[in-house]
């Protein structure tokens, strides 16, 4: 006897990205307004950095609105990022009696938007969550599309699932609290977006990244809606990342091998210029992109305080090898992202935007860098 159990499902995940300044307010009115519906429960997850600054903050403005509010703090950093850490978020969200009847707000940047949507994605099989990005990182990237994980020492971001935030808050007044190498950080994922699908963003950020550090506002506002622009285009088109995503990965390749050998001294931010680098040579060689816009590349990121060179300490032929934890690898073969002159990404096939490359191939440019 067999059965079809039909399971067609017509889904609508759709969300709000706001951008604004100190959108905190805003945020308890939208909860007050059911954002996340009937819910009366809502636990902040944040980091130790964070907390201070921002999270207590929203914790106690949640609590004052009439809310169950509670708040759960970890250290900050990126090798928070693990399974340990999220099986202690969920031990710490039973013990606070949270069942189905909650919703988690991740407050801060990657790592907590990460760990906390993969926890809300997978704690009594799902619970709504909501990010208030407090970063430029997990503004340009983390915080919106869905990809949540955590990370193992083989690799970054290897454990995870796709899983949609209600809404994404981004507050540009907290990048004033930025150290710098967060804002280079943020800006590495900026550039890569004007590099694979926004040249004005990428000519924009040739003339004014150094306004970003002083903290324009007009300048943070342009580049917050321009990076969500680029990124919501691309999700929307594709959210699983059965092709059109992976041009989302342009620099990542060597971006998140090179993060895990240099176990994490390389901020995520940086790894991807790197990465960025070792994308716009490779394609160089190909004839993807002319050696007077891969020095473009190159001196943007720079301008941005990010390296453009693999670090003395990384052994290079370590990182080569890391690079097939990649999980565009396919059949055991190196795919890599690949832009196309400045602000497009070249194309492969029919849906398919990632190249094999022989090992000796990316080998020789890294071992040039
Ligand atoms: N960070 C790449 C993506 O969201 O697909």
């Amino acid at each position: 006897m067999k059965f079809n159990c039909e399971l067609k499902k017509v889904v609508d995940d759709s969300y709000d990205i706001e951008i604004g300044h100190s959108l905190q307010d805003t945020l308890v009115e939208d909860l007050k307004n059911c954002l996340v519906g009937k819910i009366k429960k809502i636990v902040v997850i944040t980091d130790s950095k964070v907390a201070d600054l921002y999270g207590m903050d929203i914790f106690k403005r949640i609590d004052e609105a009439g809310f169950t509010a509670d708040i759960i703090i970890f250290p900050e950093g990126e090798k928070s990022k693990t399974r340990e850490m999220k099986e202690c978020i969920e031990d710490a969200l039973l013990d606070k009696e949270c069942r189905r009847d909650c919703a988690l707000i991740a407050v801060g940047g990657g790592v907590v938007t990460d760990l906390a949507g993969f926890v809300a994605g997978t704690f009594a099989r799902g619970v709504p969550f909501i990010n208030y990005a407090t970063t430029l990182l997990a503004a340009a990237d983390a915080s919106v599309g869905g990809k949540t994980a955590v990370d193992t020492p083989l690799a970054t971001n290897l454990i995870g699932l796709f899983y949609q935030p209600k809404k994404v808050y981004i507050d540009i007044d907290t990048w004033k609290t930025l150290p710098k190498e967060q804002i280079s950080g943020g800006l590495a994922e900026t550039i890569k977006h004007g590099c694979l699908g926004d040249r004005e963003l990428f000519e924009y950020l040739e003339k004014n990244v150094e306004k970003i550090f002083e903290g324009d506002v007009e300048a943070c506002e342009y580049i917050a809606e321009r990076n969500c622009s680029v990124k919501y285009k691309v999700v929307m088109k594709d959210e699983k990342e059965s092709g059109l995503r992976e041009v989302l990965n342009l620099g990542h390749t060597v971006g998140r091998a090179i993060e895990t050998v240099s176990d994490y001294r390389l901020y995520h931010g940086e790894a991807v210029a790197i990465g960025m680098v070792a994308q716009a040579r490779l394609g160089q060689k190909y004839g993807f992109i002319s050696e007077e816009n891969v020095q473009r590349v190159e001196n943007l990121i720079a301008r941005a305080g990010l390296p453009t060179a693999v670090p003395d300490y990384i052994d290079k032929s370590e990182l080569v090898k890391k690079l097939y934890t990649d999980k565009k690898v396919r059949d055991g073969k190196l795919r890599f992202v690949f832009q196309k002159e400045i602000g497009d990404v070249m194309q492969f096939g029919d849906n398919n935007y990632a190249k094999e490359i022989a090992e000796d191939e990316i080998a020789q440019i890294i071992e040039g860098m």
